[in-house]
Formats: structure tokens, C-alpha cells, sequence
């Protein structure tokens, strides 16, 4: 069976997760979904990332220890995940002793080869971005990603010495355009090759900063926090533990991120990987960021920041899912509105898809007794139909394969419109009165459209994925392949499943 292995970024212990970690991990268990629809085994970690300067300040802000502080958090993690419908197959946590080790054989490696060495150091770090910056980076004193202030930090630290790598990379990058997605990403990290890179510092002094992996070969340092997260990614697929499993998975990655941490995997990593002597990724997925109405930056002082457990609590989690995975074009930013989010909800899932759930399955349950009618007429009309679905259907997979999630997105609604107005041109309502086998033909071409665009929705909307099985009693033919529903099983009426959000003030008795 073909396999695929899927990444979020471990996430920062140092507060609640908020929409940020909601998209990835849910764009990655979507990604997840559709794979295993197609065939794959298809596994997806996501986890959190624990040491760090970041987290170490939140834990002391709050006067706990910083162990005891990282564990009250990780509820708050899961716990979206969950009601986010993810499956995901580990939660990964950079505190798990078997990480520790392996990252520590890992630094040994690096320094035994001499890629890791000691040098005098002078440079600014950024806390909130855990990334060092020369003063030649910095805007104004500020640090180039996020603008907030940067602290001096003098001391003698550990090196990486990635520039050793840079020609390999570069020789890798331009044999492949497909590593990076979006393509235009691709520019971006060969300009900072371009410009050259320094040795990454990949160490923190103990008695300034504790709270990290032991440096093997000086006990005085700790590991720099995003060269000990960034091998989750391999650790956490059998790495120096299950050759097997770590050799049939890894090359097959896709390490999905932010467009905030680029550098750090496009660069720091496969130059990790390279001086490990490991494979690079398949891929690396980069997406855009949610912004608040009128396409600000989210931020409590603004009050636009969305918080997904008060929608997911009241429209519940495949609305959620569906507006994330359909409204953002993925790998751009997108905005998030309440009123795209009800528009999406009202015109796509309670009108169109709502419309198709209820009509065919009704008819059938009425004129039918409830069993699939055989599609034994056929008229050009009906074949355009099919022919039309078919055409649309064998395009969505390779969509999804070249990461065109809102093409497919398109073209699935597509289907559902479609069969929405065959329905209504056909009008079997009116057919059943003079020809019942025509009328038993639409229905099922009708109601296979039903199966299949429910399948293909499935990875988008798991949740009510079940329910739509609920008409089908539990058990959907699964192949995605038009005729494959079997003509004479029985069926169940569906109930509605997406009911209309009221945004009418007057109606919702809300004052806006
Ligand atoms: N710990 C590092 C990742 C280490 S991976 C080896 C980290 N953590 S984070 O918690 O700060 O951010 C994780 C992800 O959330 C990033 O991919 C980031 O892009 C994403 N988001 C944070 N805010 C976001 C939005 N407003 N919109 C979409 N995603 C954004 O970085």
C-alpha cells in the first residue's frame, strides 16, 4: 500500500492554542482524510513544542515549574484537536525521553563529524520567534518577523555549520521545483542562499537559560529549541528506533507550516537532515495566515482575534472545518469574516448540499419503499449528466495531490450544483406520476451523486460524514467511482443536517 506521512508544527506551550494551531492541524488531518480515501496509509503527527526561552518566561510569569506548567497546558491542546474532528495518530511532546535521546545522538553525530563547533558569540535573540538575528537583520532595532524588541546576547555558544550544506541544497532545490509549495516560495529560500548563510547557533548557556536538552559533549549548554523541535519530525516516525517503518515513511513527508517559519524549515532543516545523512522530506507545504476583519493581524488589543472553540460550540465543527479548508486559498492569507463564515455555511451546506441530502433520499423513501432504484432508462439527458459528473470527478484527486484544495473544493461543489439542477430540469416529482422507471433512473443517478460527493466531502467534514452513512444505514459503497451503488438496498431518509444559521437581527432577536 502506498504510504504518506504528514506534519504540523509542534506548537508552543506558552499559552491556549488559538485559530493558527486550529488550520494546520485541521488542513493536515484533511490532507490525512483525502490520502486514505484514495488508498493510502496515511499517517499525521502534530504535538507541541516545550523548551525555549518562550515558554521558560511563561512557566517563571506564572510562578511554576516549568515541567508542571507545560503538562496544565496540554489538555488545552488535545482538547481543541478533538472537537476539531483531527485524527491524528501522535501527539508528540519534545519532553518524552526517548526525544531527549535521540536528539542528544544526534548533536554527538554532528560534533564527532565536526559540523558543531564553539565560537565566540554576539548576536540578537527574539523570544517570541526563538530565532537569533545579526544586527544587520534587525529594522529599526526590532526584530525583522514580528517587530518587538530584541534582546543582546554575548556569550560563547555551539555552531552549526550549515553553510557546509548550502551548495548541496541549492543543487537539490534546482533539480526539484516540487519540494517547496507554493512554487513561488522556491525564490524566496534561494535568495537567502544567495546571500549566504552563517553557522546557526544551536546553543543556550545553562545559567542563563535552563530549560532545554543537555548539550552530550558539554553539560554546561542546552540544545537551541528549534534544533531540538525540528527532529520530531523523524523521531516521531521511528527514527533510530524502527529502521523500517522510519526508511517506508519518511520520504514520503509532508512537513506542513506557517509562512512565519520558512526559514527555519527550509533552511535550518535540510541542512539538519543533509548533515544527519538523512533523506529530505517529499515536501514542504507552506500556508498563509488568518487575518481578522478588514485583513488586520489578529490581536486581543484589536478584538478581532476568532476564537474556534466558541464557533465549533455554536455551529458546531464541520461548518468550522468546511469555512478554513474552503474560504483560505491555500498557501495565501485569507481573512476571516463572520459573514463568509454564515454565507459558506447558509448557500453551500445547508442550500446546496442540504438540498440534494433531502430530495433524492425522500422520493425514494416515499415511491420506492425505501430501496435503490435500478437506473434501467436512459435518455441523452440522463448520459450528459453522467458524463459531466465523471469528467469533473476524474480531475479532484490530482487536485489534491498538487495541494489545489479550493480547485477541488470548487469542483465538488460543482457536482452538487449540478445534481441540483439535473434534479430540477428532470423534476421526477412530476415523473413519477407517468414514468416510474425514468423517475427511478434520476433518483439514482441522483442519489450515487449523493454517495460520491459525500465521500469526497468527507475528509473536509468527517463528522457529518457519519451522519450522511445514516442514510445509506451505516455502510457507503466506497469506491469513487460512478455506479458502484448498489440498485435495490435499502435506504433511510435523511434528516437535515446543515439547518440554516439566522443572521437576520430582526429574526435572531439580536441587537447586531
Ligand atoms: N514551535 C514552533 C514550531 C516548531 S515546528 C518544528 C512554532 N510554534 S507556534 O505555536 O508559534 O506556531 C505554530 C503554527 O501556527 C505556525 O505554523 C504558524 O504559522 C501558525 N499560525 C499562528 N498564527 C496564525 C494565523 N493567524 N493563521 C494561520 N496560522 C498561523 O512556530
Amino acid at each position: 500500500m502506498k504510504k504518506k506521512y504528514l506534519t504540523t508544527p509542534i506548537y508552543y506551550v506558552n499559552g491556549k492554542p488559538h485559530l493558527g494551531h486550529a488550520y494546520t492541524t485541521i488542513l493536515c488531518d484533511a490532507f490525512k482524510r483525502f490520502y486514505k480515501l484514495f488508498g493510502y496509509q496515511a499517517i499525521m503527527i502534530t504535538g507541541v513544542d516545550e523548551h525555549g526561552q518562550k515558554v521558560y518566561e511563561a512557566a517563571a510569569e506564572k510562578k511554576m515549574d516549568t515541567q508542571a506548567y507545560c503538562d496544565s497546558l496540554i489538555p488545552d491542546f488535545t482538547g481543541l484537536f478533538e472537537k476539531c474532528d483531527v485524527d491524528y495518530d501522535m501527539f508528540f511532546r519534545t519532553t518524552d525521553t526517548s526525544h531527549k535521546i535521540k536528539v542528544q545522538a544526534i548533536l554527538q553525530k554532528l560534533y564527532d563529524k565536526g559540523d558543531i563547533f564553539k565560537d565566540d558569540y554576539e548576536g540578537n535573540y527574539c523570544t517570541p520567534c526563538e530565532t537569533f538575528f545579526t544586527e544587520k537583520d534587525l529594522n529599526d532595532g526590532r526584530c525583522p518577523e514580528c517587530g518587538r524588541g530584541t534582546t543582546l546576547i554575548k556569550e560563547q555558544n555551539y555552531f552549526f555549520d550549515m553553510a557546509k550544506y548550502a551548495g548541496e541544497y541549492e543543487k537539490f532545490l534546482s533539480e526539484r521545483d516540487d519540494f517547496i509549495y507554493p512554487r513561488f516560495r522556491k525564490n524566496e529560500v534561494l535568495g537567502i542562499l544567495k546571500k549566504g548563510l552563517r553557522p546557526l547557533c544551536i546553543s543556550r548557556k545553562k545559567e542563563k537559560m535552563p530549560w532545554g536538552i543537555e548539550l552530550p559533549f558539554d553539560k554546561d549548554f542546552v540544545t537551541y529549541v528549534w534544533f531540538d523541535a525540528l527532529t520530531n519530525y523523524i523521531n516521531g516516525i521511528g527514527y533510530m528506533e524502527d529502521e523500517e517503518k522510519f526508511a517506508s515513511y519518511w520520504p514520503t513527508a509532508v512537513n506542513m507550516i506557517g509562512k512565519d517559519i520558512l526559514l527555519h524549515h527550509c533552511i535550518y532543516w535540510p541542512t539538519m537532515l543533509m548533515a544527519m545523512g538523512n533523506p529530505l522530506p517529499k515536501e514542504i507545504l507552506i500556508h498563509g495566515w488568518w487575518m481578522g476583519e478588514g485583513g488586520k493581524k489578529m490581536s486581543k488589543s484589536l478584538g478581532n482575534v476568532i476564537d474556534p472553540d466558541e464557533i465549533i460550540e455554536k455551529y458546531g465543527s464541520s461548518s468550522f472545518r468546511f469555512f478554513v479548508l474552503r474560504d483560505m486559498s491555500l498557501g495565501h492569507d485569507g481573512i476571516f469574516s463572520m459573514e463568509s463564515f454564515f454565507k459558506r455555511h447558509n448557500v453551500e451546506l445547508a442550500n446546496d448540499f442540504g438540498n440534494l441530502l433531502n430530495r433524492a433520499s425522500h422520493m425514494i423513501v416515499k415511491n420506492f419503499d425505501g430501496k435503490v432504484p435500478a437506473p434501467v432508462k436512459k435518455t441523452e439527458f440522463c448520459d450528459a449528466f453522467v458524463n459531466d459528473f465523471v469528467n469533473v470527478l476524474s480531475g479532484i484527486e490530482p487536485l489534491i495531490y498538487e495541494y489545489e484544495l479550493n480547485k477541488a473544493l470548487d469542483d465538488i461543489m460543482k457536482l452538487i450544483r449540478g445534481t441540483n439542477k439535473y434534479m430540477e430540469d428532470c423534476a421526477p416529482w412530476k415523473l413519477i406520476k407517468n414514468d416510474r422507471e425514468l423517475c427511478g433512473s434520476v433518483l439514482y443517478n441522483a442519489l450515487e451523486a449523493v454517495r460520491i460527493t459525500g465521500l469526497l466531502l468527507s475528509p473536509v467534514i468527517p463528522k457529518k460524514f457519519e451522519e450522511i452513512k445514516n442514510i445509506f444505514k451505516g455502510s457507503i459503497e466506497p469506491e469513487l467511482e460512478f455506479g458502484k451503488l448498489v440498485p435495490g438496498r435499502e435506504i433511510n431518509k435523511a434528516v437535515p443536517l446543515f439547518p440554516k444559521i439566522e443572521t437576520d437581527p430582526k429574526k435572531t432577536g439580536k441587537s447586531n
